[in-house]
Parts: structure tokens; sequence; C-alpha cells
């Protein structure tokens, strides 16, 4: 029988391309979203990507008796959290704003996951726990650091939520998944990164950049001790992460689990440099893009890449697409909003 996936944040950027893989693994999705950081654009495409319509319930994770009515309408198999703010800057200036909305919501989700008598939830967790890494890559042992802003504390919070919750009550397991870099898009350019205003990441910032809605791209800093002086990440294509969430949710719900809570990074285990981007963005789609080397930007880590190999090995999961082909993806979503 079809099992069914809960995906909160479903209309989101990783959301979305969570949905589109399930859908295609052959699981029902219902989505649930609160919109309040997006339009149905992403939905829209998501439904002409599999070519139907997918349940969407406009609603708040906040709400907890919300939250509790919509798994006792669907039989929920896995739940995906991805709902929750995001905006690290915003989050210093704004931490009610941020404990309130991401801790909320999930204690919300894993509240409705004890009373139906237990659930499979995975929680959409971040590279941020690793703060700057004593020792590259990272592995899921690593320590985690003090988080350096309360968009991080929430996730190191909602992962020992899970943790204590899968602890303490039955039939309730969980895996983290700690990203790296999301970037770039779905091949079809239907679903795509949407962020509002002017884009705190570094790859909408180049395609806004190379479709003329920003002047200049800034390279916050070309002084740090890396062989061209900018920042090293490690950027997994969106497509490869959605990829994992499916890999995840088929081990918890085929009973494959280790351990009743998991943590796996997702990242390519490549480190790229901010200029070595670039280069790759302009090389693969054959433009120039203008930028200057800014001051550093504050908090910014020098570097951090993920150690894969609990993922391959665990989950059967490995990132496959090669940068280039993640850059030349985000550029043809840039283009497919701006209708050319
Ligand atoms: C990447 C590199 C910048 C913009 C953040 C969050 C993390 C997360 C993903 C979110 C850095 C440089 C950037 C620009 C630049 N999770 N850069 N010019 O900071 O690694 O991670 O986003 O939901 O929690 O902290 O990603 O894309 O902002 O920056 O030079 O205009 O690009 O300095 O080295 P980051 P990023």
């Amino acid at each position: 029988m079809k099992k069914t996936v809960l995906v909160s944040g479903g209309a989101g950027f990783i959301g979305s391309h969570v949905t589109v893989e399930l859908v295609q693994a052959g699981y029902d999705v219902v989505i649930a979203d609160n919109m309040s950081n997006c339009d149905d654009t992403n939905y829209r495409g998501v439904c002409s990507i599999l070519g139907r319509e997918l349940p969407f319930i406009k609603m708040d994770f906040c709400d907890g008796d919300a939250v509790n009515e919509l798994f006792a309408k669907y039989r929920i198999d896995a739940v995906i959290h991805f709902a929750a703010f995001k905006a690290v800057g915003e989050s210093v200036d704004e931490p009610l704003k941020y404990y309130r909305n991401n801790l909320l919501s999930f204690l919300n989700v894993l509240e409705a996951a004890r009373s139906q008598g237990g659930c499979n939830v995975l929680f959409s967790s971040s590279a941020t726990v690793y703060g700057e890494p004593e020792e590259l890559p990272v592995t899921e042992k690593s320590p985690r650091q003090p988080a350096t802003s309360p968009y991080g504390d929430t996730k190191q919070m909602c992962e020992d939520f899970l943790r204590d919750c899968v602890r303490a009550y039955p039939g309730v397991k969980g895996i983290a998944l700690r990203y790296f870099n999301p970037i770039g898009a779905h091949p079809s350019a239907l679903i795509g990164e949407l962020p509002r205003g002017v884009p705190n990441n570094l790859v909408p910032f180049i395609t806004q950049t190379a479709i003329g809605r920003r002047e200049c791209l800034s390279i916050f800093g070309n002084d740090y001790p890396t062989e061209d002086g900018t920042c090293k990440r490690d950027y997994i294509d969106i497509v490869d992460l959605a990829k994992a969430h499916v890999c995840a949710v088929t081990r918890m719900v085929e009973g494959r689990m280790k351990e009743d809570y998991e943590i796996f990074n997702v990242g390519t285990g490549r480190p790229v440099s901010v200029l070595e981007l670039v280069n790759a963005f302009e090389k693969v789609n054959g433009l120039k893009l203008n930028y200057k080397i800014a001051p550093r930007r504050p908090g910014d880590v020098v570097a951090i890449w993920a150690d894969p190999s609990l993922a391959n090995e665990e989950l059967g999961w490995k990132a496959e697409r090669s940068v280039e082909e993640t850059l030349a993806a985000a550029w043809a979503w840039e283009k497919h909003l701006a209708g050319k």
C-alpha cells in the first residue's frame, strides 16, 4: 500500500523539490504551508511537473489544533518538517519571532506524532550546527559548536527535541538531515528558489546579477586563509538533496533504521570557494558576471564541507550532479522567472 508523507513547508524551495521526488518514488504527499514566505509558484510548478494536483492545506504549524486535525484526517506514515524561518540576520534582530515560529511549529509536529501513537519524523537541519569546525571535513560525530544566531539555535534545539521525543515516546522515530549549502533548481526549470527582497545567499545573488536585477555581486572577503582567499562551502544540488529525503523516508517506513534517532550529513564532500563558484557559473553559462571584492561578512565561517560517507553507506545516497550542471539549472530557473 502507498505510504503517505506530510510535507510541512511544501511550497518552499526545498519542500517543493522533495515533494516531486517523493511522488516520483511512489509516495502519496500531503503539502501543508502557511505561504508566509512564498507564493504559489512552486506549488504550481510541482503540479506541472507531476501532471496533477496534490492535496494542499494552507495552515500554520504554530496552530497545534490544526496540526492534530491534519494528522487525524490523513494516515500519516512520515512527516518532513521544513516549515521555518531561515534568514540568519533577521533572526539576530528578531529572536522571538524565530524562537516562537521554529520551535513551536516543531513541538506541535512532535505532539501530534506522539498522540497518534508514533510517527516517522524527518527534521530539516543544517550544517550551521557545526559552527566553525576544528577538523574538516565534518562528520556527524564532529562536535556541534555554540550557535552564532537564533536561527542556528533553533536548528540545534529542534534536533534535541527530536532526540528526546524518540527516547521518551514509543513509536516516534526520527532522522535529522544536516544540509550543507543547497543550490540549483529542478531541470524542468519549473521550480526553484524564490528569495524575497535582496538575496542573502550566494547563488540567487549571482543569478539575479547575471539577469540584471542586481548591479554587482559583492564577494565577501578575499583574505581568508584559503587558496584563493575566499570562503569554501559544500554546495549541494537541490535535486540530489531532495533524493536524500526519499532515501531517509524509505529507511524509516521500511523499518531499516539502526537506531531510532539518526543524523546524516547531506553534502557532496567537495569544497568549492566563492571565486571557483563564480568562475564555474560564468564558464558553464557563457557569460561574464559583474562582481567586486567587498569586506568580510560578519559571522561567516572560513570553510566547511561534509564527510557524506555515512549517508552514502547507510542511506544508499550519493550526490550525483556536478556543480556546473547545478549552476546551469539555477540560471535556467532565473531565466524562466524573467520570462526569457
Ligand atoms: C556562501 C558563501 C559568503 C553572498 C547560509 C546559512 C546557513 C544556511 C545556508 C539556511 C559565503 C559568500 C554570499 C554574497 C558572497 N541555511 N557570499 N556574496 O552563509 O554558507 O549559509 O545559508 O537556511 O545556515 O548560514 O551561505 O550562500 O549566504 O554564502 O560572497 O552576496 O558566499 O560569504 O562564503 P552560508 P551563503
